[in-house]
């Protein structure tokens, strides 16, 4: 499988490749099933393992019936913790800042439901299959503990990745005492699942010691290295190949036991080895969202301006790790109040670890965060709107700190033009369609962080002057190998369609990670870096050569356009890529590049996007059916680097929001802790039907201190805003309050 993808002519443009909304350069590939996912690989000799999951939440395996499932008469091996060969390193043990602890058959131990008891390899996969079935396991099982009413919470050392627990602005209780009107509200947010449609996936070839994966990962270069670590091998050993990937949403951006285990056999056999997870398994050892209930206490003076914004969380994390959910962090940077206090508590419960998934912490915590804003716009008496306005965080509250740049405002003020918010009544209950349902409108505001990550980049510029942009990226749907692309050739100065771009695979140099909505901004800013260096070799060739007609523009300087380097005082006098490098007798040339956020920028301002969403409901007053009808989100996220990609993006954000509040809800059964909805099924996401007219608008923002290119991110923003813009959208059309999501049909029926 090539790992370069070639342009069709309908991408080639000219001028700045920046800004033009292209069609995803690999779409053609995945229409036809040309491209290649992990689990497409299959090596000489390849047997399939299959990994047998437990079907109870909490106690031992007490028994494998190992000697059924070898007399089967494809199977080749069975690996239990009898037999599994060591690992390099502990799995119990924390081999980094962002590493999970896994499941890789270290004893009888379960700990949650479809958590990995031994792996079957087999030379069919039907042979696997039927093999880990002849497994039978016997178990002690535990009561399990599922749900907030189960235990204890406790205090845990960080939120998120290494955020702090507690977080507290000015003084707490003076701001309640201040308060002339006093809301405090409760929400709870289910568990829930990543459901990437590609599932985890990889294809382990052992040649002595050096190992070649192929794996969907979102942080290929980083993965590369902790593959490596299990297996007590130098990470220069390991070729991860993940040229797509079919969604991640963070699921993919963390190494799970399953992986570890494929790799394990393929060496214990000395064969290569598929694993690829059934929709099921993806339900336990993989990650997931935790649960929260939250309460927010929020104090408001008579004018409508925040006095206390307090937010406590309940997240839940499984009984071996730690990962919380960081949704008080929602309250940290949105709305100015003197007093902001968010805590955070954990509760563990009989589930795998969770993870981060899209928008890890702000999804779930903005949807409380908005409605419990709805609620204190209602008790002042004021439109939410002008709620918001009042509340306006002109400084990041949390910091104290200017924003690199927020067009919040704007994006408030187009957003409701265009969803024409103006007029909507104050009170529930006062509109109505044809058919005689009851009409909603509500609002939230969003907002994401823009981090940015390390990454680099290699361009060689070749002797017929068109390019190669190498960096270890990784799509996972979002537009990268086109994006990416688009910024390298500008780098270059040259049209995309002279720029070849390599991604997804570990040799290449690291692109950093897919993730925290950063990849667009991280790996464009070394692909772009990498081209500049490029073309400052080249002019000075350029300008040092007699023969150039750019000789002696040393001081007055080169443009670039088009393949050529102009003269910045004479525009009649230029040179070809081409050209200069034949004169100079040079087959190609290369220049690298790098990306981070420069420090001094980083510690003078608060850096996020913002936008505002807007949602229209109809419930049906009979039978509490709801409908979301028309979402409008208007985006502030920096410079766009391709419009047609990131409203995708935007889009699939929206999506999401409607889907955690209307459809997403994992349920786990509360005495043995099984996932009883492991599927597509009976896991509801929304569907086409379920989708109403959307609207994504971009509004224009120039940041001088996110990065050099100004980029923020667009990957995440989408959800926030939108999950409380349809609460408080169905509070509007029925003047029920529901406190917990997904919102169901018996939550508003009064
Ligand atoms: Mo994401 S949760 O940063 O892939």
């Amino acid at each position: 499988m090539p790992d370069t993808i070639p342009l069709s002519p309908a991408h080639v443009r000219y001028g700045s490749n920046s800004g033009q909304p292209l069609t995803r350069r690999d779409g053609i590939l995945k229409v036809t099933g040309a491209a290649t996912y992990a689990a497409d690989n299959h090596p000489k000799g390849l047997l399939h393992a299959v990994v047998a999951v437990s079907t109870i939440a909490r106690g031992r395996v007490s028994f494998l019936d190992v000697a059924a499932a070898k007399t089967h008469p494809g199977v080749v091996e069975v690996i239990t913790p009898a037999n599994r060969p060591p690992l390099a390193l502990d799995p119990d043990g924390k081999v980094g800042f962002f590493a999970f602890r896994i499941e890789v058959l270290q004893n009888d131990r379960v700990r949650y439901a479809n958590q990995p008891i031994a792996l079957v390899v087999a030379e069919t996969l039907e042979a696997a299959t039927e093999g880990a079935r002849l497994l039978a396991p016997v178990y002690e099982a535990e009561p399990a503990r599922i749900g907030f009413d189960s235990g204890t919470p406790y205090v845990p050392p960080v939120v998120g990745i290494g955020g702090a627990t507690d977080v507290s602005v000015g003084d707490i209780a003076s701001g309640h005492a201040a308060a002339t009107h006093h809301i405090e509200t409760v929400y709870e947010t289910p568990i829930q699942y990543h459901n990437a449609m590609e599932p985890h996936a990889l294809v382990a070839e052992w040649d002595g010691d050096r190992l070649t994966i192929d794996t969907p990962n979102q942080a290929i270069v980083m993965s590369r290295g902790a593959f490596a670590a299990y297996f007590g091998i130098p990470a220069e050993n390991v070729l991860l190949r993940s040229p797509f990937l079919g969604g991640g949403f963070g699921s993919k951006a963390i190494l799970a036991g399953p992986q570890i285990l494929g790799i394990l056999a393929a060496r214990m056999l000395d064969r290569p080895v598929k694993v690829v997870l059934t929709r099921a398994q993806m339900v336990g050892p993989v990650g997931h969202r935790g649960a929260t209930r939250q309460t927010l206490r929020l104090g408001t003076d008579d004018s409508g301006r925040l006095t206390a914004l307090e937010h406590n969380a309940i997240s839940t994390t499984s009984s071996f790790d730690e990962f919380i959910e960081p949704a008080a962090n929602a309250s940290h940077n949105l709305y100015a109040s003197p007093a902001i206090l968010t805590r955070h508590r954990a509760l563990r419960v009989d589930t795998g670890t969770p993870g981060p998934m899209r928008a890890p912490g702000e999804a779930s915590g903005s949807a409380a965060l908005e409605c419990a804003i709805d609620e204190a716009a209602l008790a002042c008496g004021l439109d939410p709107l002008e709620f918001r306005l009042r509340n306006y965080a002109e400084v990041d509250p949390a910091s104290g700190k200017p924003f690199s740049s927020k067009a919040l405002r704007e994006c408030y003020a187009q957003g409701a033009a265009h969803f024409g918010w103006a007029g909507r009544p104050l009170a529930p209950r006062q509109m109505r369609d044809a058919d005689g349902c009851l009409v909603g409108w509500g609002m939230g505001s969003a907002m994401f962080a823009c981090p940015m990550f390390q990454a680099q980049a290699r361009a060689t510029l070749r002797s017929d002057g068109t390019a190669l942009v190498e960096t270890a990226a990784a799509d996972m749907g979002q537009g990268a190998w086109t994006a990416l692309a688009q910024i390298a050739a500008d780098g270059l100065g040259l049209d995309i369609g002279q720029v070849e771009f390599r991604a997804g695979s570990s040799d290449l140099p690291d692109g950093g990670i897919a993730g925290g909505s950063g990849h667009t901004a991280t790996a464009g800013g070394a692909v772009f870096s990498a081209g500049r260096d490029t073309i400052a070799r080249l002019a000075e060739l350029a300008t040092t050569d007699p023969a150039s007609p750019l000789f002696g523009a040393g001081n007055a300087g080169v443009e670039v356009r088009n393949g050529r380097l102009y003269r910045n005082d004479d525009d009649s006098r230029s040179d070809s890529y081409a050209d200069i490098l034949a004169r100079a007798g040079l087959s190609e040339l290369e220049g690298n590049g790098k990306a981070a956020r420069d420090p001094a920028d980083a510690a003078s301002h608060a850096m996020f996007s913002h936008g505002a969403v807007f949602a229209e409901v109809k419930v049906d007053p009979d039978l509490g059916q709801m409908r979301v009808t028309r979402l409008v989100g208007a985006f502030a996220a920096g410079r766009i680097i391709n419009p047609h990609l990131a409203r995708s993006q935007l889009y699939g954000g929206m999506i999401w929001g409607l889907s955690f509040a209307l459809h997403e809800e994992a349920v786990h059964d509360r005495r043995t802790g099984r996932s009883m909805n492991a599927d597509l099924a009976g896991y509801h996401v929304p569907v086409n039907a379920d989708v109403p007219s959307l609207e994504a608008l971009m509004i224009h923002e120039d940041d001088p201190y996110v990065n050099a290119l100004g980029i923020k991110g667009v990957g995440e923003i989408g959800i926030t805003g939108t999950v409380g813009a349809i609460a408080n959208a169905i509070w509007h059309a029925t003047g029920v309050r529901a406190h917990r999501f997904p919102i169901r049909i018996e939550d508003i029926l009064v």
